[in-house]
C-alpha cells in the first residue's frame, strides 16, 4: 500500500467523448435547444436586448432594482458586472452544455427517447405546434419569452401529457445547466473542490487482476477467443456495502475470495470529481434512472466500493419496530435475536460509527433547533467516519479524505490483507451451473460466473473512447457464488441465469423523498459540512404499523439539489439558483409500505424500474414536507420552497426588528401559527405531491430478492441461500423483507455479515 499526500487539487479521471447525438435529426436538436433555452434563458434590461428571439428583456427599472437588491441580500454578492453576465448567459451557446444534454439523452431508454423525438418533430410543424402550444408558429421560431410562456402553460395544464413534457424539459434543462455552467459557480461561490482540500487518503493497492491477452473491443474475433479462467472458493459479484462485508468475513475465515465489480477504483487523489464526471464514473446509468412513468429518479452507486463510495455516511441501526415486523409478519425470528444485534454492533464498530464527533452543518442545526422549538425531538446522526469529524460536503462525488469508512477504504483493504483478490471493470452476465444430476436432490448447483472484463485505457486511466479499450470474456469457477450487485442489478443477474421464481425483481422498496429548500439570511455555504448530520423521527410511525417519514438534511451539491427545485420562470429559477449560498435543503423520506419492481430493459438489458409512489405513501411524504416547512419557519428562514410543481414559495414578511418587538409588548410572536404561513401550508396541501408530476428521488433501493421463511414467499432463505439452487447466495440490500425505514447501509452490512458467516460455515463443512 502506498501513501499519498497531495495538497492542491484532485486530478479527475476525465471522460469518454460525448455520444454524437445521432438519435435526433438536426430539426429535433434545434427544437430541443430552443425549448431548453427558455428554461434558463438569457435575461437582460430591455434596452440591452439586441436579439429579440434569443434574449429576454425586462423593464430597465425592474432590472436595476434586481441587481441592487442582490447586492444587499447576499453575503459576498457578485459584482454587478458578473451578475449581468450570469443573467445574460444563454446555455445552448456553451458547447459544454450541449454535451451535457447529449450525455443525459444517451442514457435514456430507447423507447422514451423515440417518444421525445416524436414530440420534437411535431413541435417543429405548424399543425403539431398548434396542437401542443396553441400557436401556428413552430416553437423554435418563437421568441424566448413565448417559449417560456408555453412551458408555463404546459406546467399548469389539466392534461397529463403537457405536464409530463414540462417535467422532462425543465429537468433536462436545469440539470445540464447545473452540470456545465461556470458562471453559476462564479456567482454562487460553489467550488468543485472542497475548501482546504488535501488528499491525505491512502491509495489502496488492490492489485487488480489483468488479462493481458485480451483483444481490442472492436475486434470481431474476440468472441472466438477462449475465455480467461479463474478459480476460487468464493466469488462475490459487487464490491459495495454487502459485497465488501462478505469479502472481509470470508477472507478472515481463511477462504480464497475473489471480488468483482463492473465499476472501477478511483484513489482519493482523484476525489471528489467534478459533478459531471462523478455522475459518469461513480453511478449506475450515469447518475439517474427514471421509473417507467417518470415519477421517481433513482440514484445508485456503481464503482469500486459501490454505494459505499458515494454514500452520505448516515449509519443508523435497524429499529425495533422494523425488526419486530420482519420477525413476526415475515416469519424471520433471526431479526429479533441477540445475534442480529451482534451483527449490527460488529459492522458499526469496524467502521467507527459514532455521533460523538459529528459537527452539525447548517441544515443539521436547523433540524435540531427547529424540532426543539416546536417541542419535538431530534437527534444527531451517527456517521461512519472512523470516529473522526468529517466535514467535506462533497462525499456524493467521492471522498478525497478517505475518512469515510466506505468499503473501498475499510472492508475491501481488510480483505486484501487476508489474501482476497479483485477484478474491476468486470460486468457479470450470469451464474454457471452444474445440471443437478450430480446431486441426489436434483437441485442444480452454482459452479461460478461468467462475464466480460473491460480494461483501463493504454495509460491506465478510464478517459478516452471505450472502443479503444480491451475486453475479454472471463469465467470464474467457485464453490460458492454470492451476488451483491445491489437491488437494481442482483435480480437481473438471477433472471439472466435462468431462475424463474416470480418474486425475483418484485417487492422493490425505494424510500422515495420530496425536498424542501429554505433560504436564510446567514451565510449557509451548503456545499460544506457533513451531508446528513441530524434526523427527526417524530413522524416515522404515521399509521401505527411503522410507516411514515424521517426528516433529514440532504446532499446540497448543485445538480443533486437544485435540479429538483420547481421551475416557475426563467428569471425566478436563475435568481433562486443565484442565492444557492443561502440555501439549506431537507428531505422527507418515507418508509414505503407499497412496492414496485425491477426488470431488464428489453433492448439494453439494463435495469428498468416500475414504481409509482402510492397515495398512501405520498400522503406521508407530504406530512413530512409540511413538518419540514414548520422547522424552517421557526428557525427564521426568509423564504421556503416545497419542491412541488405549482406550489408558490413562502416569502416571510420582513420580520419585526428588536425595537419594534419591545415597543409592541402586547404582540405575541405567532410562531408557526402566523396566518400567512398557515395559509401557505394549506396551499401546499391543496396542491400536493401527485406522481408522476412531483419530483420523487430515491437513493435507497431495497427488497428485490427478499428473504422469506419458506420457498414461494421470496427469493432467498433465512441464510441468504437462493431458493431452489445450491451454492448461490444473495447478500445486499435486495434481501430486505421490506423497507428498512432507516438509511439502509448498516442494516445491509449486518445482514451481509450474517450471510457471510453462514457461507463460511458451509465451506468448513465442505472441506
Ligand atoms: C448518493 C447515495 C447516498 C447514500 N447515502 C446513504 C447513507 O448516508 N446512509 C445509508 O445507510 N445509506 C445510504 N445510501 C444507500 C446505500 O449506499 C445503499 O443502500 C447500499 O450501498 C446498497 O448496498 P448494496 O450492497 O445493496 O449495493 P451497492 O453498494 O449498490 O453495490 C452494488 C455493486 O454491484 C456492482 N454491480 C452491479 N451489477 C453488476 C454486474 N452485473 N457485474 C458486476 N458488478 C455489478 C455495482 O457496480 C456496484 O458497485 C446512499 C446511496 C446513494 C446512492
Ligand atoms: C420533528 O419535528 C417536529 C416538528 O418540527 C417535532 O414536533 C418533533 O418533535 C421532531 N421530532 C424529532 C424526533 O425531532
Ligand atoms: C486514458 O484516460 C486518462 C484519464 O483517466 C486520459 O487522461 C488519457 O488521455 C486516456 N488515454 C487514452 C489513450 O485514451
Ligand atoms: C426598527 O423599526 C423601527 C420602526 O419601524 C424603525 O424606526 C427602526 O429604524 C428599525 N430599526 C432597525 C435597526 O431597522
Amino acid at each position: 500500500m502506498s501513501t499519498t499526500s497531495t495538497r492542491g487539487r484532485p486530478s479527475p479521471p476525465g471522460m469518454p467523448p460525448p455520444p454524437a447525438g445521432e438519435f435526433f435529426d438536426e430539426t429535433q436538436w434545434a427544437v430541443l435547444l430552443a425549448v431548453l433555452d427558455a428554461v434558463v434563458p438569457s435575461i437582460m434590461a430591455a434596452t440591452d436586448v439586441k436579439d429579440g428571439m434569443a434574449q429576454q428583456g425586462i423593464p430597465d427599472g425592474e432590472f436595476s432594482a434586481l441587481v441592487e437588491r442582490t447586492q444587499t441580500c447576499m453575503v459576498e454578492p457578485p459584482s454587478a458586472q458578473s451578475l449581468k453576465a450570469y443573467l445574460a448567459d444563454r446555455p445552448s451557446a456553451d458547447p459544454g452544455y450541449v454535451t451535457a444534454v447529449r450525455r443525459t439523452l444517451s442514457t435514456v431508454p430507447d423507447g422514451a427517447r423515440r417518444k421525445l423525438g416524436g414530440v420534437l418533430s411535431a413541435l417543429s410543424t405548424r399543425p403539431g405546434s398548434l396542437l401542443l402550444t396553441g400557436y401556428l408558429t413552430p416553437i423554435q421560431d418563437q421568441p424566448v419569452h413565448i417559449r417560456e410562456a408555453i412551458l408555463q402553460s404546459w406546467g399548469a395544464s389539466w392534461f397529463g401529457t403537457p405536464r409530463v413534457l414540462f417535467k422532462t424539459f425543465t429537468l433536462l434543462g436545469k440539470a445540464a445547466w447545473l452540470h456545465s455552467s461556470s458562471l453559476f459557480k462564479q456567482v454562487t461561490g460553489y467550488p468543485d473542490v472542497p475548501h482546504n482540500w488535501a488528499s491525505d487518503g491512502v491509495a489502496q493497492d488492490f492489485a487488480f487482476i489483468q488479462f493481458s491477452d485480451a483483444h481490442a473491443a472492436n475486434d470481431a474475433h474476440a468472441d472466438g477467443l477462449p475465455p480467461a479462467v479463474l478459480d476460487t472458493d468464493v466469488v462475490i459479484v459487487g464490491s459495495g456495502c454487502g459485497g465488501g462485508v462478505c469479502a472481509k468475513i470470508l477472507a478472515d475465515a481463511g477462504h480464497r475470495v475473489l471480488v468483482v465489480d463492473k465499476g472501477y477504483y478511483f484513489p482519493p487523489s482523484q476525489l471528489p470529481m467534478p459533478q459531471d464526471q462523478a455522475a459518469h464514473h461513480l453511478y449506475e446509468n450515469q447518475g439517474a434512472i427514471n421509473s417507467v412513468d417518470g415519477s421517481v429518479t433513482a440514484v445508485a452507486g456503481s464503482c469500486w466500493g459501490g454505494g459505499g463510495t458515494v454514500n452520505w455516511s448516515v449509519s443508523l441501526q435497524t429499529q425495533g419496530y422494523v425488526r419486530r415486523e420482519w420477525a413476526e409478519d415475515h416469519g424471520l425470528p433471526f431479526f429479533e435475536t441477540a445475534e442480529f444485534q451482534h451483527c449490527l454492533d460488529r459492522v458499526c464498530a469496524f467502521m467507527g460509527v459514532s455521533d460523538a464527533s459529528v459537527r452539525q452543518s447548517h441544515r443539521g442545526r436547523v433540524l435540531l433547533d427547529g424540532s426543539r422549538k416546536l417541542g419535538w425531538h431530534a437527534k444527531a446522526c451517527p456517521q461512519n467516519s472512523g470516529g473522526g469529524e468529517h466535514w467535506c460536503g462533497h462525499c456524493h462525488l467521492g471522498c478525497g479524505s478517505g475518512e469515510k469508512q466506505g468499503p473501498a477504504v475499510s472492508w475491501l483493504p481488510a480483505a486484501a490483507k487476508k489474501g482476497a483478490r479483485f477484478v474491476e471493470g468486470f460486468a457479470v452476465d450470469k451464474v454457471l451451473w452444474d445440471d443437478g444430476t450430480s446431486s441426489s436432490s436434483g437441485v442444480k448447483r452454482a459452479t461460478g460466473i461468467v462475464g466480460t472484463w473491460t480494461s483501463r485505457n493504454a495509460s491506465g486511466g478510464v478517459g478516452g473512447r471505450v472502443e479503444d479499450r480491451r475486453t475479454r470474456k472471463v469465467v470464474v469457477h467457485a464453490k460458492k457464488v454470492i451476488i451483491s450487485s445491489g437491488s437494481l442489478n442482483s435480480p437481473l443477474v438471477l433472471m439472466r441465469s435462468g431462475l424463474t421464481n416470480p418474486h425475483i425483481g418484485r417487492n422493490l422498496h425505494l424510500h422515495p423523498v420530496n425536498f424542501v429548500g429554505a433560504y436564510y439570511e446567514e451565510d449557509v455555504r451548503p456545499w460544506e459540512g457533513g451531508i446528513i448530520t441530524s434526523v427527526n423521527t417524530s413522524y416515522e410511525n404515521l399509521d401505527g404499523k411503522g410507516h411514515g417519514v424521517k426528516l433529514e438534511g440532504t446532499c446540497m451539491l448543485p445538480y443533486a439539489f437544485l435540479s429538483s427545485m420547481p421551475w416557475q420562470s426563467g428569471l425566478d429559477y436563475k435568481m433562486a439558483a443565484l442565492r444557492y449560498r443561502h440555501l439549506s435543503g431537507f428531505i422527507s423520506l418515507v418508509r414505503d409500505r407499497d412496492t414496485g419492481s425491477v426488470f431488464p430493459n428489453p433492448i439494453t438489458g439494463k435495469p428498468s424500474i416500475d414504481y409509482t409512489p402510492s397515495a398512501f405513501d405520498a400522503a406521508h411524504i407530504l406530512d413530512g414536507v409540511v413538518a419540514l416547512a414548520k422547522i424552517c419557519y421557526i428557525t427564521g428562514a426568509t423564504e421556503i420552497r416545497a419542491f412541488l410543481p405549482g406550489v408558490k414559495p413562502f416569502i416571510r414578511e420582513t420580520t419585526l426588528n428588536n425595537s419594534e418587538k419591545e415597543g409592541s409588548a402586547s404582540k405575541v410572536d405567532p410562531g408557526i401559527t402566523d396566518a400567512a404561513f398557515t395559509a401557505w401550508l394549506a396551499h401546499v396541501r391543496a396542491v400536493g405531491n401527485q406522481p408522476p408530476y412531483a419530483p420523487f428521488v430515491t437513493a435507497h433501493q431495497m427488497g428485490t430478492c427478499r428473504m422469506s421463511s419458506h420457498a414461494g414467499a421470496g427469493v432467498v432463505d433465512p441464510r441468504g441461500r437462493v431458493w431452489g439452487a445450491r451454492g448461490l447466495f444473495v447478500a445486499d440490500a435486495s434481501v430486505f423483507p421490506s423497507a428498512s425505514g432507516v438509511n439502509p447501509m448498516v442494516t445491509n452490512m449486518a445482514i451481509a455479515d450474517w450471510i457471510a458467516r453462514g457461507v463460511a460455515g458451509e465451506l468448513k463443512g465442505d472441506m
